[in-house]
């Protein structure tokens, strides 16, 4: 069976082909990306009416490109999925709307995807894939959240960050030390240079004796240490950049160690654009390594946002026997929209 996936939500158009036949976790078949990441650097942020337009430029083309690559015609595909929320209102309609035209045309059934499962699910399609259950870490621009995954469809809220997501603490910090948006890599890039210890930056809701998260101190203490150096920044911006990560990262590491010391659970599952931080990576590892849990992330490549993840949402969920296909081309989009809502 083959899934046609389409992710609009934010700044990133993605289309990915994947074959849910059989049992087996979905084969991803052929995936492309465009990344509006360049148009919005000059405003330092998303502009999510430029977001929505480019959307209508890309989705066509690249899904031409998909089916090319993967061998396929559109006749051939049996479902057609795209994400339902949450994100951008207007960026989400694109993708919703392409995909009931498109499905609409060719006569076939459309779904509408959760984001987030598409980011929880996507280390399904790496080298090493998990097995269920597993605690899984959700780490993007917009969320963080801890949940406990007991199979496809089964999500149970931990925890999650009471103010900004821990991308977000990556991007404002970055922004506030002049770095391009979106600031994550550049400040993990940065942060290679520095030194973590050279300045004590606030970690918030470390010994909260919950698994709730808060970043949004971290960025005002970040923006009083830049103010402090003055004109000294410059000279130190590797290591403020150095700081900020490390208490972002040891925020991340500890609550996940405490998941699973709650849960008992012993895999963990990285999710989400701030998965592909290296220093969040090598210390997760260590700490688990030393408690003898196994971690898995998705392919580097799949951690920001991509079409490939929403196809295997899609394919999974049809796996699992969760979903009922629709030929009823009406959509809705839901911009804000709670993962755990889906275990109902
Ligand atoms: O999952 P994602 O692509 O989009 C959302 O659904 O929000 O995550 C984007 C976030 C941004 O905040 C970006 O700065 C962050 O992931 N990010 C990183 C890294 N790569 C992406 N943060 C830290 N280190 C990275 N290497
Ligand atoms: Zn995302």
């Amino acid at each position: 069976m083959l899934v046609l996936g389409i992710e609009s939500s934010c700044d990133e158009t993605g289309v990915a082909l994947v074959d849910a036949g059989g049992s087996e976790v979905p084969r991803l078949l052929s995936h492309a990306l465009y990344s509006q990441i360049q148009m919005h650097q000059a405003y330092g942020g998303v502009v999510p009416e430029l977001a929505s337009r480019d959307h209508i430029r890309r989705v066509l083309p690249l899904t031409r490109q998909v089916m090319e690559e993967a061998g396929q015609t559109l006749a051939q595909v049996d479902v057609v999925a795209y994400t339902r929320g949450p994100g951008l209102a207007g960026a989400l309609l694109v993708g919703a709307g392409v995909a009931c035209a498109l499905a609409a045309a060719l006569g076939k059934p459309v779904m509408g995807v959760h984001h987030l499962e598409g980011h929880l699910l996507s280390p399904f399609l790496s080298v090493d894939p998990p097995v269920f259950p597993f605690v899984a870490l959700l780490v993007s621009g917009g969320h963080t959240q801890l949940m406990r995954v007991d199979r496809v469809g089964s999500y149970e809220l931990l925890g999650e960050t009471i103010d900004d997501a821990a991308g977000e603490a990556f991007d404002k910090s970055a922004k506030l030390m002049g770095l391009p948006y979106p600031g994550g890599p550049h400040l993990a890039d940065l942060a290679r240079q520095g030194d973590g210890a050279a300045f004590k930056l606030p970690r918030p809701l470390l010994h909260s004796g919950n698994l709730d998260f808060s970043f949004a101190g971290l960025k005002t203490a970040v923006l009083t240490q830049a103010k402090k150096l003055g004109s000294e920044l410059e000279s130190r911006k590797a290591d403020l950049a150095a700081a900020t990560q490390a208490a972002i990262v040891e925020v991340l590491v500890k609550k996940s160690l405490a998941a699973m010391a709650q849960t008992g659970l012993k895999r963990l599952v990285v999710a989400g654009g701030v998965g592909a931080n290296a220093q969040l990576r090598s210390q997760l590892n260590a700490a688990c390594q030393q408690r003898g849990i196994r971690v898995h992330y998705p392919e580097l490549h799949l951690c920001t946002d991509n079409g490939a993840m929403i196809a295997l949402a899609a394919g999974m969920r049809l796996q699992a026997g969760l979903e009922t296909l629709q030929r009823g081309y009406t959509f809705d989009v839901k911009p804000r929209w709670n993962l755990a809502e889906l275990s109902a």
